[in-house]
């Protein structure tokens, strides 16, 4: 897999740029706030649309643009996946509605025919390795949830429509929880968001926790290297409603989500799933009322990382945690390869610095065999010497690019 060219315009601080990548290992070199991040992130929104950077599709817009009557941005790529080329263009825009108000759009085209963004995964995969991905394992459930959603939608074009259907589901779900809350009515009327609520939570919730398990076996030999031997990790996807366990006062569940190796949830089949979590949203429907959402499902689920036993959210050292999350992405990596049968493009960024010299040469070592890797680096002398000699370089300024610097 590898990306072939790319054309950007209004697009963070790029106003226009074209761009060839050959295949092996790009360097991009640059002083600090140049583009080098944002070119990256730009590469990996042709995966299913999303960036794990920004908290709305608006600030991708260049700020000049939006100053316009008619901001937009609009990133076009040319991508080679085993089936060939492919074309795919994002148009991100404003336009305006009948009655005249300004709304938000975000189009996908591929090889120039219009598509639901759902339908983007898996024509284009990528990695994104961001040093701020710490995070996953010191912030909270939600970053560790939305970071495995993001490797499973890729892997799984199914997940990534699940995940849309379940978001729009509790969505509207919550929104006439609080109605009946608030106004009172009948409790049936929740039967209509229940049932593609159940439909898409048990797909999320097989999907998260077969994911969780074929990581884990990837990462704890990888962890293992990583540590000298002296760590094993594991990690345990923790459910706010466990089928495995009889149902428990709700607010106990909260408080301490289980912990329990023992249970082999890989084995849980998608319907009966289904039919158990449409049973637990009816039996419950008095107390979500009470409380005006739904309060438990994949929306609440845990995903822990435990080093010998030791949970790393809770008690882990920096250090801990730069290597537990260096093993999940390297995992991810062999798992998104084996799926569909190729690499993904890595876009690492700025990780050397994280990582003392041993590691950063054990962590190319094993990454510069994929068919494309992108390296941003503000000091290229992080770099090990020879594969600074191997790589293209670019020199990233002021939104543009300049190939051909050399390195050594
Ligand atoms: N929507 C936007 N419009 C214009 N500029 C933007 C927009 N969003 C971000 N920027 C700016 O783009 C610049 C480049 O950011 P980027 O994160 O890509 O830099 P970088 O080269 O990776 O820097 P560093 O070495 O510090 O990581 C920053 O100055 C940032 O403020
Ligand atoms: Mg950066």
């Amino acid at each position: 897999m590898r990306i072939v060219r790319l054309s950007l315009a209004n697009f963070r601080n790029y106003i226009r740029l074209e761009v060839a990548f050959p295949a092996g290992a790009i360097v991009l070199a640059g002083p600090n706030a140049q583009g080098k991040t944002s070119l990256l992130e730009a590469i990996y929104l042709f995966t299913h649309a999303r960036s794990p950077l920004a908290e709305n599709d608006r600030q991708l817009i260049n700020f000049l643009s939006l100053r316009e009557p008619e901001p937009y941005a609009r990133l076009e790529a040319e991508v080679e996946n085993r089936a060939g080329p492919v074309r795919m263009e994002l148009r991100l825009f404003y336009d305006r509605t009948a009655a005249g108000e300004q709304r938000f759009r975000k189009e996908v085209l591929i090889n120039s025919v219009r598509r639901k963004p759902s339908e983007l995964p898996g024509i284009f995969r990528a990695l994104l390795f961001l040093p701020q991905e710490l995070r996953v394992i010191e912030g909270a459930p939600a970053d560790r949830r939305r970071h495995l959603d993001d490797a499973v939608a890729q892997a799984d074009p199914a997940y990534h429509t699940a995940l849309w259907d379940y978001h729009h589901a509790l969505t509207q779900r919550n929104a006439l929880l609080r109605e009946l809350q608030e106004n009172g009515g009948d409790e049936s009327q929740l039967e209509v968001w229940d049932e593609p609520l159940a439909a898409s939570g048990a797909a999320l919730l097989l999907g998260r926790v077969r994911a969780v398990s074929e990581l884990e076996q990837l990462a704890a030999p990888l962890h293992r290297r990583l540590t000298h031997g002296a760590e094993t990790l594991a990690l345990q996807y923790c459910p706010s409603w466990d089928p495995a366990r009889p149902e428990e006062e709700p607010d106990e569940l909260q408080r301490e989500l289980p912990l329990d190796a023992a249970v082999n949830r890989a084995r849980w089949n998608e319907e009966e799933l289904c039919a158990m979590f449409r049973d637990h949203l009816r039996r419950n429907r008095t107390l979500a009322i009470r409380r005006g959402l739904t309060f438990a499902g994949p929306h609440r689920d845990e995903l822990r990382f435990l080093a010998n036993g030791i949970d790393l959210t809770a008690y882990g050292s920096r250090g801990q945690a730069r290597t537990a999350i260096l093993a999940l992405k390297l995992a991810e990596v062999e798992w998104i390869r084996r799926r569909g049968d190729e690499w993904p493009v890595l876009l690492l960024d700025e990780v050397f610095s994280e990582l003392d010299v041993r590691r950063r040469e054990d962590l190319l070592g094993d990454l510069v065999r994929a068919d494309q890797v992108l390296i941003t680096a503000s000091d290229p002398e992080m770099l090990p010497p020879a594969f600074r000699k191997s790589a293209h370089s670019w020199w990233v300024e002021s939104g543009a690019l300049k190939p051909g610097r050399d390195l050594t």
